[in-house]
């Protein structure tokens, strides 16, 4: 019995998703653990395209449990708008296929005015995040000031613990000329949403804890990617949640050992969104290709992605750092056009050679790539099933690509059809 992590390698948008939604047909039980409705992940499925935002992408199918852990934070508002716009394709959504934790922290009005101000203030120096409250949730749970799911059983309580967070709030928001927050007219808002949110409120950790000894095959699916882990991405450009894979079991509130499978979706370019370092960037012709080609803007915020060629070295690294046994290569398609393919397979810094991206962003800043060119394919790899079927070349860029990054390729998504996927190694199994 295998339970596997999916996880982003890059700066999210690998397509994990699509991967998730292709795996779950093996799994019992599918837990988001980590981040909110930052994340948007897409699947397609027969023509018809689904974004998830907070819920898990085993949702679409029949007779799955879907959870959302404790370390996720929740927007209720976000939440119930998303499972109605779900339900309206026809997904069936009640307290029996979706589980939240009584745990998990809330993001309040407040959280997204917090992130909206200090991102405006910030000017040129903005993280560019996707001001929904992300970071100022984060930063109330670990201040131990949040509101939590369970909060909202009782008004007495709730009123108590908004005084509390909102004094925090407040003080800043006067030190910055903003209004002060009221919290009689948020309370009521809150009290009105409460039953429906509750209707799937349990603990996790306990249910987690009967899947397990029930033999029950859990997929954890992560959010962002490990270049936006808050401790081992590009700081300050990163998100406030740990994505690496080990953050999978605090997140749902069982043991480490109870991750068996770490696959790492890895796309076969480089795309971000939002500020930060991007070594591998393309401001040119060929980035925007792979922009337009890639269909390569932001699920949740609409913005452009930015674009550049593979860097083996940020995924070398980011394999080590989370423990990933396999990856699953997406959107090899994208690349079809290419008369040639660049891969980063070192950096320099003033003239000196490094294999791994510095923690310093003044360093980040000045590095160079170094890469290794490959022949293009120039052929169509759109919904090929079979590494067979694979054009020489675009098996050598793999090939050199696995050898590069050393961990092995498990799959490759070549559309984003739910089967238009090359199995090679199933992590289930493996
Ligand atoms: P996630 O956040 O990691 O789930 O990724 P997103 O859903 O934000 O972005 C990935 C995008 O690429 C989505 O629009 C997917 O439908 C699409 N996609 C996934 N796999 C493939 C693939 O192999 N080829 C192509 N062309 N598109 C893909
Ligand atoms: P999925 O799960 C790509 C980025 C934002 C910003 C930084 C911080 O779809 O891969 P935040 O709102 O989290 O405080 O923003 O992180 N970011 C993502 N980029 N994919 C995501 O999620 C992201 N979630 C956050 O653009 O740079
Ligand atoms: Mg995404």
């Amino acid at each position: 019995m295998k339970n596997v992590a999916v996880i982003g390698s890059q700066w999210g948008d690998e397509g994990k998703g699509k991967i998730v939604d292709w795996l779950s047909s093996e799994a019992d039980v599918v837990a988001r653990f980590q981040g909110g409705h930052n994340a948007g992940h897409t699947l397609v499925i027969d023509g018809v395209t689904y974004k998830l935002r907070l819920l898990p992408s085993g949702i679409v199918r029949k007779n799955k449990i879907s959870i959302i852990g404790n370390g996720v934070v929740i927007d209720p508002w976000a939440l119930l708008e998303e499972i109605e716009e779900v339900r309206s394709k026809g997904v069936e959504i009640t307290s029996k296929n979706l589980i939240i934790s009584e745990s998990a922290n809330l993001i309040l009005p407040f959280h997204k005015e917090m992130d909206e101000i200090r991102e405006d203030i910030a000017g040129k120096a903005k993280i560019g995040t996707t001001r929904r409250g992300i970071g100022p949730a984060y930063e109330d749970k670990v201040g131990r000031r949040s509101i939590r799911v369970m909060d909202l059983l009782s008004q007495k309580n709730l009123s108590q613990r908004l005084e509390t967070v909102l004094m925090h709030h407040n003080a800043i928001r006067k030190g910055l000329g903003k209004e002060l927050y009221e919290k009689n007219k948020l309370i009521t808002e809150l009290m009105n949403i409460a039953p429906k949110i509750l209707i799937y409120s349990q603990p996790v950790w306990k249910k987690i804890n009967e899947f397990t000894k029930n033999k029950k095959k859990i997929l954890f699916e992560g959010a962002q990617g490990i270049l936006l882990d808050v401790d081992h991405g590009t700081y300050p450009f990163v998100t406030s949640s740990n994505t690496v894979a080990s953050s999978a079991a605090t997140g749902v509130g069982c043991g480490p050992q109870n991750i068996n499978y770490v696959l790492g979706i890895t796309k076969a370019y480089t795309t971000r969104v939002g500020e930060g370092p991007f070594p591998t960037e393309l401001t040119d012709k060929i980035g925007e290709e792979l922009g337009i080609r890639g269909k390569e803007f932001g699920t949740v915020t609409s913005r452009k992605r930015r674009c550049g060629w593979f860097d083996g070295v940020l995924v070398r690294q980011t394999i080590k750092i989370s423990g990933i046994d396999g990856i699953a290569l997406t959107k090899l398609d994208v690349l079809d056009t290419l008369e040639e393919i660049k891969m980063c397979v070192g950096y320099e810094i003033d003239g000196k050679k490094i294999d791994y991206l510095p923690a310093s962003l003044e360093e980040q800043i000045k590095v160079k790539p170094i890469y290794k060119v490959f022949k293009g394919w120039l052929q169509s790899t759109k919904g090929i099933k079979n590494l067979e079927e694979l054009p020489q070349n675009a098996r050598n860029y793999i090939k050199e690509l696995e050898n590069f990054i050393d961990a092995k390729i498990s799959s490759i998504s070549t559309s984003p059809e739910r089967n238009d996927t090359i199995l090679i190694e199933d992590p289930f199994k493996a």
